[in-house]
């Protein structure tokens, strides 16, 4: 077996939240339409995306962020033979910013953080570059709030919606919203904005 169908599979045997196939499908996709050659992704879990982009394109440089200590062991141990990949230790919203510009950032961490993410990471996006942001339909309970009674869900359900309308009103950037996996947000600048 592949390492990566390994660990697509141990994330499902452990319960380890990755991006969905369609999702991971759509975001390779717009990588190779806007030829980046530089992905900072924001929350790593075990590495399956950031070595499935590592060996998407050649060059590519990865940088990843994971705060969770075993997330981060587990992932150390499987960037050990690529040496395009390189993992930041600790929260995203505490680390110094790493050396941009990157092509692609991708935002796949605490959902109820987003705008924070956004509004860190933004500045070190490429002049062309794209922000990939997972989650954006939640199980389908951000368009259908009712479907949920839980109140933690119903107030994460609240904070992505939150996140959708920020990107929606963002004067400088435009963003689409794609159905494939659990909803992707593309955003990129608006031509003509630096
Ligand atoms: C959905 S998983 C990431 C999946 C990964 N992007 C993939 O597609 O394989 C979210 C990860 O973000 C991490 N995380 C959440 N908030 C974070 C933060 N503020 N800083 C760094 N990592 C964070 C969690 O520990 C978790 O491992």
């Amino acid at each position: 077996m592949s390492e990566i169908k390994e660990l697509e599979q141990y994330a499902m045997e452990h319960g380890v939240p990755i991006i969905q196939d369609e999702g991971l499908e759509l975001l390779k996709q717009k990588i190779i339409e806007y030829d980046c050659h530089s992905f900072l992704e924001i929350g790593t879990a075990i590495g399956r995306t950031a070595l499935v982009i590592a060996n998407l394109v050649d060059p590519m440089r990865v940088v990843t962020i994971e705060r969770d200590p075993q997330m981060i062991e587990q992932a150390r141990s499987h960037f050990q033979d690529h040496a395009n990949i390189q993992l930041i230790e600790g929260d995203a919203l505490e680390v110094p910013l790493p050396k941009g510009p990157f092509d692609c950032i991708f935002i796949d961490a605490a959902k109820a953080q987003y705008i924070r993410f956004f509004t860190k990471f933004c500045p070190l996006l490429s002049e062309n570059g794209i922000i990939v942001s997972d989650n954006m339909n939640f199980h389908g309970l951000v368009d259908h709030p009712e479907l949920t009674h839980n109140r933690n869900t119903k107030a994460l359900v609240r904070k992505i919606r939150g996140y959708r309308e920020f990107l929606m009103a963002l004067s400088d950037y435009e963003t689409k919203l794609y159905d494939q996996g659990d909803g992707i947000a593309i955003t990129k600048r608006k031509k003509g904005k630096s």
